[in-house]
């Protein structure tokens, strides 16, 4: 891919593609892009740099990023900052960048958890591994329950004072602490942008644990990460484990999950996507998209053709 350019037509369906997060300014594509896989050190460069760009094509202009995405850590930050120089530098201003900290990311007491050391830190490490003067948006990426919530989120708004986050959000916080970050928040004008939590037809815990009502009564947006239950709610296991698969990894995704009732369950979703022509993938994600108060889907892809068939779920 020498010198690249973006597709003219990147924006020609923005009306079907963007939605407002919460009651923000920002709008977001309703299907976003993840760097938890397939992004680092180990992956080849050429697909990576393919995929974000595909994704660039068709209107995707939100990359979700961690410190710690890789392998090795840092690693997924390491090759945005190389796809930012090679291809989409000259478009920076057209991309919403988030990267977050929370987990373990460097040895010793303050590498891991909710210190404002530690998030300042991790943020202005984060900042010189993408190659980028700042970033869009900067999650609290858990919940910590030994550090004051108050100093976490006080580190949230001072990197916004510092000017090198736009936006912040936080991921995975209970309802109690999204409650307190949503008044703390707002009380230091850094509203809270988004909440980034697991939703998909395999795990309705945002919206039984009040999460998702939340944000939708506050103005907050709402992004599901694992949408397709890492591979889960696609065609990908229904007839076995393929090779190269996530599943083969074992990591994240155990091949315990596939138990006969599992696969049952995921056969009959599958049954229920073909009687409306629509592929497993596509009918997961149109499913969350229809949630009350959901923003925006934040898919991971190891190949352009899985991006390109999950875009199907935007379509009218
Ligand atoms: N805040 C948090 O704590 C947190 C936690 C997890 C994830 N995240 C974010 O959410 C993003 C997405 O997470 P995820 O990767 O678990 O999402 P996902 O969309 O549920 O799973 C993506 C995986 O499913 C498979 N897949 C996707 N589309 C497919 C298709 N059309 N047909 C067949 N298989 C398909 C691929 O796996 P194969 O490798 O098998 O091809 C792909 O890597 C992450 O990149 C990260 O940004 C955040």
């Amino acid at each position: 891919m020498e010198n690249y350019q973006a597709s003219p037509t990147r924006y020609q369906d923005s009306e079907q593609i963007y939605r407002r997060c919460g009651n923000s300014g920002v709008l977001l594509p309703k299907v976003s892009l993840g760097f938890w896989h397939n992004f680092g050190g180990n992956d080849p460069y050429d697909r990576s740099r393919a995929i974000a760009c595909y994704a660039f094509d068709h209107g995707i202009t939100h990359f979700d990023l961690a410190n710690n995405y890789g392998p090795p850590y840092g690693s997924a930050e390491m090759t945005l900052g190389r796809i930012m120089d090679d291809d989409l530098r000259p478009y920076r201003d057209e991309l919403f960048i988030a990267t977050k900290a929370g987990y373990d990311m460097w040895p010793g007491p303050y590498g891991n958890w909710g210190s404002r050391k530690y998030l300042i830190a991790s943020l202005d490490q984060s900042l010189r591994r993408m190659r980028l003067d700042y970033v869009d948006l900067f999650y609290s990426h858990r919940y910590d329950p030994l550090t004051p919530l108050e100093e976490t989120l006080q580190a949230l708004v001072d990197v916004v004072r510092q000017g090198k986050a736009l936006y912040v959000g936080i991921s995975r916080w209970p309802l109690h602490a999204l409650e307190f970050a949503q008044r703390y928040l707002r009380h230091h004008d850094v509203p809270l942008l988004i909440y980034q939590g697991r939703l998909n037809m395999l795990d309705h815990a945002p919206i039984t644990e009040g999460i998702l009502p939340f944000c939708q009564n506050h103005g907050i947006g709402f992004i599901s990460f694992s949408p397709l239950a890492q591979g889960l709610l696609t065609d990908r296991y229904l007839h076995g484990i393929p090779e190269g698969s996530r599943m083969t990894q074992g990591r994240f995704l155990k091949p315990d999950v596939l138990t006969p009732e599992m696969l049952n369950h995921l056969r009959q979703l599958n049954n229920e996507a073909s009687a409306q022509g629509r592929t497993l993938a596509e009918h997961a994600l149109r499913w969350i998209l229809e949630q009350q108060g959901v923003t925006s889907v934040l898919v991971g892809a190891s190949s352009t053709e899985q991006l390109e068939r999950n875009l199907q779920c935007i379509r009218p």
